[in-house]
């Protein structure tokens, strides 16, 4: 059994002994760590929004990116990718993404329904509305400046929304609220040539 640093809300004895982490967001497009298979799939219950600030990877302190976390919601589901560890690195690579998160996040385990019918227990990390860094909502244009203008130890925040649009793109999976930010960002761009977008 593994043994988890963070909140895992399932009582340990329901944990699964194969392990399954739910990508929802940069993990789709950089997974960074070792998994022995990966298959696209949702969870119900929960959607994606950039929600969450970045001050350390896609922003910094007084400027912080966008990235994403998931908000619960009756009647929705998530897609994204669930990638199987190996099972003895699994510990290890949890370590990684607790570190990678900062501590931020919380951990559920949840049904993930494979776009081929199977039916795998992930672990999807959450990061929860009262963490010292959510941002929370706001219009569009708002969020798609404060990406634009966001810069951090891994890169500019676009290129996480960017990336994060094109593959859900390139696996036929559709998200109003992605797509509907790649485009005021895309809007955005050629203005931010010169500066920061006011
Ligand atoms: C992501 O998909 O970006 C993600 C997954 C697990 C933990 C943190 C982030």
């Amino acid at each position: 059994m593994l043994e988890h640093s963070l909140t895992v809300r399932s009582h340990a004895a329901d944990a699964p002994q194969e392990v399954w982490v739910f990508g929802y967001g940069s993990i789709i497009w950089r997974p960074d760590f070792e998994f022995v298979e990966q298959r696209v799939g949702f969870v119900r219950g929960w959607k994606r929004r950039f929600y969450q600030g970045s001050t350390d990877h896609r922003g910094v302190p007084g400027r912080p990116g966008r990235v994403v976390t998931l908000l619960p919601e009756a009647e929705t589901h998530c897609w994204g990718v669930a990638f199987r560890l190996n099972g003895d690195e699994a510990q290890k690579v949890l370590d990684a993404l607790d570190q990678r998160e900062q501590g931020g996040y919380e951990r559920y385990w949840e049904p993930f329904q494979c776009r081929d019918g199977r039916v795998v227990q992930v672990l999807v990390y959450v990061a929860a509305t009262d963490n010292p860094h959510y941002l929370g909502p706001a219009a569009l244009p708002v969020m798609a400046r404060q990406i634009v203008n966001a810069h951090g130890e891994s890169g500019p925040n676009t290129e996480y929304l960017l990336r994060l649009a094109e593959s859900l793109r390139h696996m036929n999976l559709h998200d109003d609220h992605v797509f509907d930010l790649e485009r005021a960002v895309q809007n955005l761009l050629p203005q931010n040539r010169h500066g920061n977008v006011a």
